[in-house]
């Protein structure tokens, strides 16, 4: 279906839970989020039926995410039951990777495409330290058994943040070359509730600056921009919300696990559709997809997300 602008929204992210086994510092406070009550949470036949109301309008292309999806206990089943949903060509999955040694490869067998997975580091010491939990070695476990289940694509999300990590983009980077993976370098974006600083901002471009033998691809209409390294197996991509936003080309909404659709991610407007039919559901859509905003506003430490809700509660 067509916004008010002309895109054309065909991707849902389905946030599946709040819940996540990771307290990452730009995400999360230290202490979690308190535990809602099933009440007011979309059942598993909610997500199905919101997911058929969506592929009604046009939605194609699904993606799961959290929190953190694979905590939930149902997960195999949701995945399952909505990747199957006639009119949905592929379901992906964001996770931090944590619970995927375990879980990669009956995810790729209920039907999931694609998985992007979080990892800002390669140091053991530096994770636990951002994640606020000891889970490095889970975390590169699950990208490894990521890669050995055979899923159409593999990609390695990581937030940069100057002071963290700004010294490993080049062996981030270099994961392209030994493995058949993308890695994505994300600017770190200032939401409520996650431990945003002036300083902590790099740009983009840093990384280009930092691997000046990056070589630019075709744009795959992905939010990504691409570059290579030479002889890479993989591509080197750059997310850049704040300083080259890509709204313009925005083809996405977003439907919580409390049920409420988010026509942009930095936007507080929200379309509730718990407890509706799927006639209704569908209408809360139409309204949502109508209500995107032509992009997401300023955005700086000064601006913060109007999203008013922490990442873990969106889903990205
Ligand atoms: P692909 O399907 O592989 O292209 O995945 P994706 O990039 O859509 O999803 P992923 O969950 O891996 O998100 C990567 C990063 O992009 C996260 O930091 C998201 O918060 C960010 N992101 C995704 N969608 C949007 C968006 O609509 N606006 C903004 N500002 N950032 C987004
Ligand atoms: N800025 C940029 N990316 C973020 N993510 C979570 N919080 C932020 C933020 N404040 C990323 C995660 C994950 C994806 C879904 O969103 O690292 O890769
Ligand atoms: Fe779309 Fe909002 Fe993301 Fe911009 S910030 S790309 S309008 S969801």
């Amino acid at each position: 279906m067509l916004d008010s602008f002309g895109r054309n929204i065909t991707y849902l992210r389905l946030s599946v839970t709040e819940l996540c086994n990771l307290r990452c510092r730009y995400c999360m406070p230290e202490d979690g989020v308190p535990k809602r009550s099933h009440e007011e949470m979309l059942t598993e036949e909610e997500m199905v039926m919101a997911v058929s109301a969506a592929a009604s309008l046009g939605i194609e292309k699904l993606r799961i995410t959290g929190g953190e999806p694979l905590v939930k206990k149902n997960i195999l089943s949701i995945c399952e039951k909505t990747a199957s949903v006639p009119g949905i060509r592929e379901t992906c999955v964001t996770t931090n990777g944590v619970l995927l040694p375990k879980l990669a490869l009956p995810l790729k067998n209920a039907g999931i495409r694609r998985v992007n997975i979080s990892l800002d580091t390669l140091d053991r010491r530096k994770y636990a330290q951002m994640a606020r939990r000891d889970e490095f070695d889970a975390a590169v476990a699950g990208l490894e058994a990521a890669l050995a289940a055979g899923f159409e694509r593999v990609k390695v999300n990581a937030v940069l943040i100057g002071g963290f990590n700004d010294d490993e983009i080049p062996a981030l980077a270099e994961l392209t070359r030994r493995y058949p993976l993308d890695v994505r370098f994300i600017e770190l974006m200032p939401m409520c509730a996650g431990d945003f600083k002036r300083e902590a901002f790099i740009s983009g471009d840093t990384v280009v600056r930092k691997l000046p033998e990056l070589v630019a691809e075709e744009p795959d209409g992905t939010v990504a921009r691409l570059y290579r390294l030479p002889g890479a197996l993989g591509s080197v991509g750059i997310i850049s919300p704040l300083s080259c936003n890509f709204c313009d080309r925005c083809d996405r909404i977003r439907l919580t696990a409390d049920g409420r659709l988010k026509p942009c991610l930095h936007s507080p407007a929200e379309f509730p559709i718990k407890g509706l039919d799927e006639a209704g559901m569908r209408r809360q859509f139409e309204a949502a997809i109508l209500a995107k905003p032509e992009w997401h506003g300023a955005l700086s430490d000064s601006e913060p997300s109007r999203a008013m809700r922490a990442m873990n509660r969106i889903g990205g």
